[in-house]
């Protein structure tokens, strides 16, 4: 019997829902494979905020430094205003954890139908590499003359040379362990931003020499954009900055045939401080409390969170059930055209395994 001690943190909005399910499926999935969770649930929310004025207790980080994993549902409601949410609880988290992969996982699923034209099943199976501690995230900056006709907002990107070649050098090893066209593509602005964006070009030039049996190509930010719609079938791995990494990520999610389908995982792949598991989805108000959320992307990032745990049967069994809830395209969530509920989504996915 192995033993995994998980923090969780539903969050605000559809968070609260689709966590319960992807709880359910690690309970069926534990039981069977033999693995004891310890579910340690943290109430830090946006609730918690109204109680408390923060999002989580001053030592907040340092509760969650014993633990295995961190598995979270989304932050943010719409009557706080975002930066005093997100940069209260989720961005620190990544931050001071230093979990400085983002990896999103986009693939077309057998069963679902992408809004792009003609797809079949695998033509989209491509993963980006968001950079996570830096770049456009930096946060650095502030207000002078505040609140003036003349107020002036300073907000400041850091590129540092570690930063970039840590997160390039990461795609490069993962497009050889994916074996799929063994290629990267890097995504840039440096013809408009020359500095930060050219630091990045070069380091991704030099890391590329390490790697002769991989193939690259860099693309600027807006073609990218682009060819995630026009030709998502060309890419393999991408490499991108924090923000350049978010746009696309959305884009990715919502052309393999909904957000509600999209894994996340926010590493620190050194170990020395737990990863966090939270799906490339929000909140999403405009659906929540209702049973209207696919709790899809939650439990295949549960499955990201169990793999890096070490329990790849569990984790294959928990995909091969998600997988096969598709095929089969019975019980979906409005999302993909049908009309199950969020729990009737969970409870057929852990009823399988
Ligand atoms: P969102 O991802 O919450 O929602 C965008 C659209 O996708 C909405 O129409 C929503 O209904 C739909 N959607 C999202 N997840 C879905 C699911 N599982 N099933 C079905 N439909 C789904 O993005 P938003 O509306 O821009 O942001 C809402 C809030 O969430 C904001 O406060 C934002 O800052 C926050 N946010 C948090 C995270 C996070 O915690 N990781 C990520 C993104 C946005
Ligand atoms: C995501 C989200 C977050 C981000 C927000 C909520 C800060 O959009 O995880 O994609 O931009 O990283
Ligand atoms: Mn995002």
């Amino acid at each position: 019997m192995s033993k995994h001690k998980i923090a969780v943190i539903r969050g605000d909005g559809i968070g609260i829902e689709v966590v319960g399910e992807a709880l359910k499926v690690l309970e069926a999935a534990g039981s069977k494979f033999g693995i004891e969770w310890t579910f340690d649930e943290l109430p830090w929310s946006s609730a918690y905020y109204d109680d408390h004025g923060m999002m989580m207790p001053e030592d907040g980080v340092d509760q969650l430094r014993g633990y295995d994993a961190i598995f979270l549902g989304a932050v943010g409601r719409p009557d706080i205003q975002d930066h005093i949410t997100l940069n209260g609880l989720l961005l620190p988290i990544r931050r001071t954890f230093d979990q400085y992969v983002c990896e999103r996982p986009s693939v077309l699923y057998p069963g679902v139908t992408s809004p792009l034209a003609g797809k079949k099943p695998y033509d989209i199976d491509m993963v980006v590499i968001r950079e996570n501690t830096e770049g456009e995230y930096a946060n650095m900056g502030g207000f002078l003359y505040e609140g003036n006709p003349n107020e002036v907002a300073i907000q400041t990107s850091a590129f540092t040379r570690r930063g970039c070649e840590r997160i390039i050098r990461y795609s490069f090893d993962l497009a050889r362990r994916r074996k799929k066209n063994n290629h990267v593509t890097s995504i840039t602005k440096s013809n408009a931003l020359g500095y930060g964006m050219v630091l990045w070009d070069r380091t991704f030039a030099e890391v590329a020499e390490d790697y002769p049996d991989i193939t690259t190509n860099t693309l600027l930010i807006d073609a990218a954009c682009m060819d995630f719609i026009r030709k998502p079938e060309s890419f393999d791995v991408v490499v991108a900055s924090n923000l350049f990494g978010d746009i696309l990520t959305d884009i990715g999610a919502v052309v393999a045939g909904s957000v509600g389908l999209a894994s996340s995982a926010n590493f620190d792949p050194t170990r020395a401080n737990p990863s966090m598991f939270e799906p490339t989805h929000g909140s999403a108000p405009d659906i929540a409390g209702q049973g209207l959320a696919n709790p899809m992307a939650q439990i295949l990032t549960s499955v990201m969170m169990v793999r890096h745990l070490g329990e790849d049967e569990a984790a294959d069994a928990i995909e091969e059930s998600v997988k096969s809830v598709l095929a089969i395209g019975e019980i979906l969530t409005p999302d993909l055209g049908g009309s199950a509920s969020t729990g009737s989504v969970g409870d057929t996915i852990a009823g399988n395994i």
